[in-house]
């Protein structure tokens, strides 16, 4: 039994090789490289690379190489199955019965999908026809579609059937692949009167097809019907040629047309990807921030084109990325704008596209005639549920703005935003609050239950410089200084006089619920280090929020002091994940 390439395919779109492998060996940036000690030799200078453009690894040392899923089954001695299994529980992918299903031979459809792919390409370029007049009136170089690989398909029924028939493809695979339906016992081509965009995944296999009209008729664009090669979700246009210049411009520009892509393309600004006509799904997203995660969402000025971009901010958000929206005025869609205003026009543009926060708010702006007095309450707390996606650090900065723009105090606009729940309050505001009794978490439960039976466990603590959020855990170690000091042992029937009531019964739940077996120490110990790691978990994706503010003020300096931050609190990170 095995898993067909669906599921394989589901599952490398979802994972990250460099997180796969960041777990369990501590991975440096060098260069767009990752470089580490190789796991599967001894050395002690690092030789291991893993390339997260290619997802791979490779060790120059013992010459150990591979993809994401060989890294598992290697370093945890599984079979393939089973580090497919891993893998797919870590990262959500569901392994149902249906992806049970035999290995289709999916190489067989790329191969006729390549076969379709040249037949549409040479009705396009060999001879006169009117797909190819229609591409080049529209302002298309012949080596832009030479590039692209545009074809041409014809409005004959049973043009690409009768040529597929003859080079022995089946019924069943023309069927499959969506190249042809089926009416009673008539096959004909879905494809007719169409200039033909041939889609390729990033590995360069042709997956389907999109063909745009040639006339006014229904639909303008037709894509390939879902196949077992063809998952709209996982894929962009574009990208197969485009990923490299993605990643050197470290910024995508995601578009929705595959017009607009290949104009954008022809006009110099290559780092661009198309999203297939659909809402921008997470694993798109996921796919191009392996090249990337700077994304500028370059949608149609209408009024979907807004909400595609609200949508896509949060995807983006979502998938550990920085999304920004690029607005176009005065024409259409990016196709139209390079076309008339040329590339420097689009350049300055992107340049100018709008952090993803910011986009939110000035729209929700829109929404209010701030000059009636009334209405500004109103709009203050129309933020909120975009405060509520921000991290700390870029909901102060647009507190501030906020206030500017107003002339109403930034504390003021903090109260109002923050003033139904805690959750909300920037952490400055925050931290002055003691955890509530009833949130008291594990890790300081468990110190709680530690130091009541052995009150050795307080000066350990205080050589730790460990700090309690909850009220109680101050308490307890009041009461401990005041009463215990020289103590080895608590009697709890005691002790607990010295709390008042609420306390008592929490501090009861603690004592009678955790067990502390007979290796204090360990527990102790492990306490720590979930605390430990904790912390630096939240500094890291504190600090991730910082440098990307700080990139886009263009503070430079600011972002290579954070970039130093953040460089050492990932190795702590991995520190833990190691142990
Ligand atoms: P648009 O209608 O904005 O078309 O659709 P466009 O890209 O500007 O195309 P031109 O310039 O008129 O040729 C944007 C994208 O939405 C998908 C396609 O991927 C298209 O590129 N779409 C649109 C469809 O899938 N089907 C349709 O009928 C229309
Ligand atoms: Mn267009």
């Amino acid at each position: 039994m095995g898993y067909n390439n669906n599921v394989i395919d589901e599952l490398k779109s979802r994972i990250n090789i460099v997180d796969v492998i960041g777990r369990v060996v501590s991975l440096t940036k060098t260069g767009s490289n990752f470089k580490g000690v190789c796991p599967f030799h001894n050395e002690k200078t690092p030789s291991f690379i893993v390339s997260e453009t290619k997802q791979i690894f490779t060790c120059f040392g013992c010459g150990a190489k591979g993809d994401a899923i060989e890294f598992v089954m290697k370093y945890y001695s599984l079979t393939f199955q089973e580090a497919i299994e891993k893998l797919a529980e870590e990262y959500n992918v569901r392994l149902t019965n249906y992806n049970f299903k035999k290995d289709e031979n999916l190489d067989r459809y790329y191969e006729v999908n390549k076969i379709a792919a040249r037949f549409f390409y040479d009705a396009f370029t060999k001879g006169e026809n009117p797909g190819y007049t229609y591409m080049r009136k529209r302002g298309l170089t012949d080596e832009t579609l030479k590039k692209f690989g545009i074809g041409y398909a014809d409005s004959g029924w049973t043009t690409l059937r009768d040529y597929l028939k003859e080079a022995k493809v089946s019924d069943k695979e023309m069927l499959d692949l969506g190249l042809v339906s089926k009416k009673g016992e008539r096959y004909f081509d879905k494809f007719r009167n169409r200039v033909m965009f041939p889609i390729f995944n990033t590995m360069g296999k042709v997956i389907g097809f999109g063909g745009r009209i040639l006339d006014d008729g229904m639909p303008k664009y037709l894509n390939s019907s879902e196949s077992s090669v063809f998952k709209k979700k996982n894929n962009l246009y574009g990208l197969n040629f485009t990923k490299g210049d993605i990643g050197d411009a470290d910024n995508a520009i995601i578009v929705e047309g595959y017009m607009d892509l290949i104009s954008l393309y022809q006009n110099g600004i290559k780092n661009v990807a198309a999203s297939l006509g659909t809402a921008l799904t997470e694993n798109q997203c996921r796919l191009i921030e392996r090249y990337s995660k700077n994304i500028v969402l370059s949608y149609d000025s209408d009024k979907a084109g807004v909400n595609a971009a609200y949508r896509g901010i949060d995807i983006v958000r979502g998938t550990g990325g920085r999304a920004k929206v690029l607005e176009i005025s005065g024409e259409k869609d990016p196709d139209d704008y390079v076309r008339k205003k040329g590339k420097d026009a689009f350049d300055k543009l992107v340049k100018n596209a709008i952090p993803g926060a910011e986009f939110m708010l000035n729209n929700n702006k829109m929404k209010y005639d701030l000059t009636d007095k009334m209405k500004v309450l109103e709009y203050i707390r129309s933020t909120i549920p975009i405060f509520d996606k921000l991290s700390p650090v870029e909901s102060d900065i647009y507190i501030s703005k906020l206030s500017e723009e107003l002339g109403i105090s930034a504390q003021a606009i903090k109260m109002e935003i923050s003033g139904k729940e805690i959750k909300r309050k920037p952490r400055a505001v925050q931290e002055t609050f003691k955890i509530q009794e009833s949130y008291i978490s594990n890790v300081e439960k468990n110190l709680i239950r530690i130091m009541i039976s052995n009150p050795y466990y307080l000066s350990k603590l205080v050589e730790e410089d460990f700090k309690f959020e909850s009220t109680l855990g101050d308490r307890v170690i009041e009461v401990i200084n005041n009463n215990y000091k020289s103590e080895n042992v608590i009697d709890f029937e005691e002790f607990i006089k010295y709390f008042e009531l609420e306390q008592e019964s929490i501090l009861r739940d603690i004592y009678n619920q955790i067990l502390i077996g007979s290796e204090e120490d360990d527990f102790f110990n492990q306490c720590i280090s979930s605390h430990k790691y904790g912390k630096y978990k939240k500094r890291e994706s504190e600090l991730i929020d910082l440098i990307a503010v700080a990139e886009d003020d263009g503070n430079e300096i600011k972002v290579d002091e954070l970039t130093r931050e953040l460089m050492e609190v990932s190795l702590e990170v991995r520190k833990f994940r190691r142990n």
